[in-house]
């Protein structure tokens, strides 16, 4: 799940290309790399670490051309070291690869047979040793790489320049995304439109199997089988979003703090308060519609699992309907059954992430009807559903999902009345009480955030802890789970999630005074017996943090500490409790003095199995 961005035309290509690859570090951050072509030279330069050690790089070695490309690196194969980095050479060829390919072991064993010497541990330089090869027999540079991708297996995305073909580039997809920006007889590639966005508005996707040969100033595309294929260019009317932090230190805490403004954006237009509905068009179903799916079916991975999670108890609750919830990368592997009377919702922030996109694929081979849910316009996910409710959380930098969880847990409460609406499930009055519900949501965020200096408390207190817990019964159960993953990520403190109820079947053995147990106890239906999983740890010795209901002094007596999160009823309260254990994970991990926008191994967006 690497970034790559490519040019060819008038412009001196590095700026263009460096000024792409900031959009996409978020595809990792591993290492970085660029390569030109100026009258038959290639010049590359490569840097372990994020894009910055790259421009420093640049400064002092700079090159020049106007066709290049290049790759910020998200290791999958092989350390990130500069030998590891993207572009690859092998021989005359230069390459830049998102994916990974599956059989590269047994290529490289046959073309070192054939006397070519790899330098790095990675899948992706078999590709450029192999066109190579390929060209040798060829002549042809378009023929080199058709008969070398018809070798390959598994996923790509390629920007590929040959010394023996100065003035062409070359670029195909198969199962990674790519799109290509079109300016005059400029061409502007990358692994997605905010790499190039401020270039063009006229952009073209490329779907699986097809591949592009950019030369003398124009392009032509083809099958990867070389059938010729026509591609018109779409207008993009979205306009880019500024990566700003707005006065804050970093943008986790701006997003953090953007949440108000974010859930208002998601209700923006779409209640329906004397109805006691929602208005969703962008389902593309009627009630009839929305009545005839047996089931549902939420596919995701991460963060937006856990709102999967959430959703399903959202949705048998209050609308009566079977919901499974499934891991995008288990899915797709497992002959699902889904059909046409399912309902597919994937759910993702960037609707890039690759195993979530193949669930999507998966079901819809199976004639499900896909509706997803996404923050990012015209994503791979968006653009392949059959409808998408957008979460209109607005960019998100910070490798740690926060408004964007709390925006799809809202699209989920909307998608939740909609459907109850549309069932009979939830009558006029409820539908009226849970849409008078929200008004009062952003307000009671805010009111939440003003909990900061209380929660750095409890962070300082168990700075030390090697591992913690988090507990929640019913609805905040997938809010332990995404309160652990928040402080996993960015803190690097191990810590997991249960149902409290499940902590006697096994957890409850690591309880000791070093354990801080983070037990959520809002005032709902479970709140008697959450307090009985806590005097279980308690009586064990564990180190209780207890964040209860305001106006509930009885839970956290005998707590080590407690957090009064405003009540926002049993649906909606999960929301505040999520943004609590954001500021608890993002306290964590600056006072260990850890990068919180840039965390050690991730990607922003997932774009590899
Ligand atoms: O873009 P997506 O929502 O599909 O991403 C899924 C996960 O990779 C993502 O939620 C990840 O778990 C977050 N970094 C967690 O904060």
């Amino acid at each position: 799940m690497c970034g790559i961005v490519g040019y060819m035309g008038s412009q001196d290509a590095v700026p263009v290309i460096m000024n792409g690859l900031k959009m996409l570090e978020y595809r990792g951050y591993d290492s970085a790399g660029i390569c030109t072509m100026d009258s038959g030279d290639v010049e590359i330069r490569r840097s372990p670490g994020k894009l910055v050690n790259l421009e420093r790089l640049l400064k002092e070695q700079p090159m020049r051309g106007t066709i290049g490309i290049g790759h910020t690196r998200w290791a999958t194969h092989g350390k990130p070291t500069v030998a590891n980095a993207h572009p690859h050479k092998g021989g005359s060829v230069v390459v830049v690869h998102n994916g990974i390919i599956e059989n590269y072991l047994a290529l490289k064993d046959e073309l070192s047979e054939q006397g070519h010497i790899f330098i790095s541990e990675t899948d992706s330089e078999v590709i450029s040793h192999l066109i190579d090869e390929k060209m040798d027999s060829t002549g042809s540079f378009e023929e080199a790489v058709q008969q070398a991708l018809k070798m390959i297996q598994g996923a790509y995305a390629l920007c590929i320049l040959s010394k023996k073909d100065d003035k062409t580039l070359i670029v195909a997809k198969s199962g990674s995304p790519m799109v290509i920006g079109i300016k005059g007889n400029e061409y502007f590639i990358a692994s997605d439109m905010p790499a190039i966005i401020s270039n063009t508005r006229e952009m073209i996707i490329m779907e699986d199997g097809e591949m592009a040969v950019f030369r003398n100033g124009g392009v032509k595309f083809s099958t990867i089988y070389g059938v010729e294929i026509a591609k018109e260019p779409r207008y993009i009317d979205w306009s880019p979003l500024k990566a700003e932090k707005n006065g804050y230190p970093n943008f986790m805490l701006k997003e953090i703090h953007e949440q108000p403004q974010a859930i208002k954006n998601v209700v923006a237009g779409r209640l329906l308060e004397d109805e006691g509905n929602v208005f969703l068009e962008e389902l593309h179903l009627n009630d009839e519609e929305l009545r005839s799916f047996e089931r549902l079916c939420f596919v995701a991975c991460g963060t937006s699992w856990h709102a999967a999670l959430m959703g399903k108890y959202l949705i048998e609750e209050y609308c009566r309907i079977p919901v499974d919830v499934e891991i995008a990368s288990e899915f797709r592997y497992r002959d699902p059954l889904v059909s046409g009377k399912t309902l597919v919702i994937p759910i993702s922030q960037s609707g890039e992430t690759a195993d979530t996109l193949a669930a999507l694929r998966e079901a819809k081979n199976k004639n499900a009807h896909i509706v997803s849910i996404c923050n990012v316009i015209d994503s791979s996910i968006a653009r392949e559903s059959d409808g998408v409710i957008y979460t209109r959380a607005g960019l998100e930098i910070g490798v740690a999902s926060t408004k964007a969880f709390t925006t799809q847990l809202v699209a989920l409460y909307l998608l939740t009345i909609r459907l109850g609406r549309a069932n009979g499930s939830i009558d006029l009055k409820k539908g009226q009480e849970m849409i008078a519900a929200l008004s009062e949501l952003p307000a009671m965020v805010e009111k939440t955030l003003e909990l900061d200096l209380q929660i750095e408390e409890i962070a300082c207190e168990y700075l030390t802890s090697w591992d913690a817990i988090y507990l929640g019964r019913g609805i905040s159960f997938p809010i332990a789970l995404e309160g652990a993953l928040k402080l996993k990520e960015i803190s690097y403190i191990h810590a997991d999630g249960y149902p409290a109820g499940e902590m006697k079947h096994g957890p409850i053995a690591l309880i000791d005074r070093d354990m801080p147990v983070f037990i959520l106890a809002p005032n709902d239906r479970h709140l008697v017996k959450v307090r009985s999983n806590m005097e279980e740890v308690i009586t064990r010795g564990g180190k209780v943090v207890a964040l209860c209901s305001e106006g509930d002094f009885e839970t956290g007596k005998r707590a080590d500490f407690t957090l009064h999160i405003p009540w926002a009823g049993e649906a909606l309260s999960p929301v505040l409790f999520a943004v609590a254990l954001q500021l608890l994970a993002y306290n964590f991990a600056i006072l260990k003095g850890k990068d919180v926008d840039q965390p050690r191994n991730l990607a922003k967006s997932v774009t590899v199995e």
